[in-house]
């Protein structure tokens, strides 16, 4: 038995960043994880490998639609599905071995094994109790279930699945229209597969800013995306290989039938906490079977916390990376905080699709004066040299004090340019301070300035 200040359940992004900030501040920690690699879902089944698989079939679209225009001559590549796997595994490999070394680095202990809390302060993993002050859940999600749809990784695939597919499939019906829907929905129908997307709700991505739905929407149709739009699955009956889909338009209760080589069920995620031993720790959870966790990640059991997408909040990696840094920081005896108004959120399509702070929605429920500041990417010179003038940046700021509200992206490195409005927020920056930064030409980030400047006088470029 080994005793700990502190012992994380869970290796993901929550889990690992949270074990290096503890021992980096002084705190004697180990992590338990199960896997045969560290990382947890985002790196060995989410973020990473599904971002090699866009990087690569988003190369494939540049040969095969931009390459002639831009003098490259030749015969477009073929796509060997072996090979770009491999791909895609040695990415993972070197992002879990990474983690493997920065355990070692910090002097993190590797507990192997599935861990349970027999009681506080004790942790169980395989044979072996270890004794820690705090004890840390971290265990992350799982895929949610549908009533009639049953995964079998093979057909019928979940994200996990549908990063390992033994060869591309010529038709691909995705089930729920949100970013896991739409990021292996892209990936698949830029080789080629005929991609149907049927979505319960009338707009895509649920919660984002309605003028991106609509826009985003477009452009996936333009890309040669289907959508079924307001339409209930069903089930899905699996036959040899292939598969057939059921669902009910919510408009008129019609029932349709689609037929399909895979189905992809991406109907959202939902906490992991199974077999940790929670029930009889009595740990209390809300009834969406969260961890229950007060402002500073602890549970009604003294000594045990939760982070990530075991407890509240957006199930996003950098979401957990935060808890974990802010719950490290407390229990080190400093002040952790994490803002939760300014996670911002990425969809890695192509063109990207990012978002920070408040929905236009949201204001006008809430009722506050705002202005909107928009800029096309069509007037961005550097995005129309590279084919990815689709798209624009939007500003939202208070109408009275010019303060930066939100700011929604479609477009060529969304994901990267948003982090400048993030840090502005952060700082309670207004419209013009973004405006009068000085930014590069000719970069993306151009777009946010002059969407910046349609908050006060007017953009330059339209
Ligand atoms: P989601 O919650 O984002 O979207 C699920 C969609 O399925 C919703 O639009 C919902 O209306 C629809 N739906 C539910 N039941 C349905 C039915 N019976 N028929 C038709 N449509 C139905 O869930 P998703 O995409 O599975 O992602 C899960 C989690 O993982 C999310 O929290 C997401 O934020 C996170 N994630 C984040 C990524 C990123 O940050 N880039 C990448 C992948 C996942």
């Amino acid at each position: 038995m080994a005793s700990y200040d502190v012992i994380i359940i869970g290796s993901g992004p929550g889990g690992y960043v949270c074990a290096i900030r503890c021992a980096q501040l002084g705190l004697k920690t180990a992590v338990v994880e199960g896997r045969e690699t560290l990382g947890g879902t985002c790196l060995n089944v989410g973020c990473i490998p599904s971002k090699a698989l866009l990087h690569a079939t988003h190369m494939l679209h540049e040969a095969e639609h931009n390459f002639t225009e831009m003098g490259l001559k030749g015969k477009s590549p073929s796509v060997d599905w072996t090979q770009m796997m491999a791909y895609k595994d040695k990415t993972i490999g070197q992002n879990t071995q990474g983690i493997e070394y920065l355990f070692k680095k910090n002097k993190i202990d590797w507990l192997k094994g599935w861990g349970s809390i027999p009681e506080a302060g004790k942790v169980k993993v395989g044979n072996d109790t270890h004794e820690a002050k705090h004890i840390i859940i971290a265990s992350g999600s799982d895929v949610a279930s549908l009533p009639g749809v049953e995964i079998d990784e093979d057909t019928v695939v979940s994200s996990t699945g549908a990063l390992s597919l033994k060869k591309p499939p010529k038709k691909l019906v995705v089930i729920g229209a949100g970013i896991i829907g739409l990021e292996l929905g892209s990936v698949y129908q830029r080789l080629g597969a005929e991609v149907t997307v049927i979505e319960y709700l009338d707009a895509i991505t649920p919660g984002m800013d309605g003028e991106v739905q609509k826009g985003f929407q477009k452009l996936l149709k333009k890309q040669g995306m289907t959508f079924v739009m307001g339409a209930a699955v069903q089930g899905v009956e699996t036959l040899k290989t292939k598969a057939k889909v059921t669902y009910k338009l919510r408009k008129d209760d019609s029932e349709h039938v689609l037929d399909a080589d895979t189905v992809l069920v991406a109907t959202g995620r939902k906490p992991y906490t199974d077999g940790l031993g929670l029930e009889s720790l009595g740990v209390e959870m809300t009834d969406r079977g969260q961890v229950k966790t007060d402002a500073n990640f602890a549970t009604n059991v003294p000594g045990v916390y939760a982070i990530g997408d075991a407890i509240t909040g957006p199930m996003l990696a950098h979401k957990a990376e935060d808890d974990g840094m802010a719950l490290a920081e407390t229990l080190a005896g400093q002040a952790g905080h994490v803002d939760y108004n300014l996670v911002p959120g990425v969809i890695y399509t192509h063109p990207e699709v990012a978002n920070v702070g408040q929905t236009e929605e949201q204001l006008k429920e809430a009722g506050r004066a705002y202005k909107v500041g928009k800029f096309s990417f069509m007037g961005n010179g550097r995005a129309k040299a590279n084919f990815a003038g689709d798209g624009f940046v939007k500003i939202l700021a208070d109408k009275e004090t010019d303060r930066i509200l939100g700011c929604h992206i479609i477009g060529p490195a969304a994901g990267d340019l948003i982090h400048e409005v993030c840090v502005a927020m952060e700082f309670g920056a207004a419209a013009e301070d973004l405006a009068r930064t000085s930014h590069a030409h000719p970069t993306y980030s151009e777009a946010v300035r002059e969407a910046a400047l349609a908050c006060g006088d007017g953009p330059i470029h339209s």
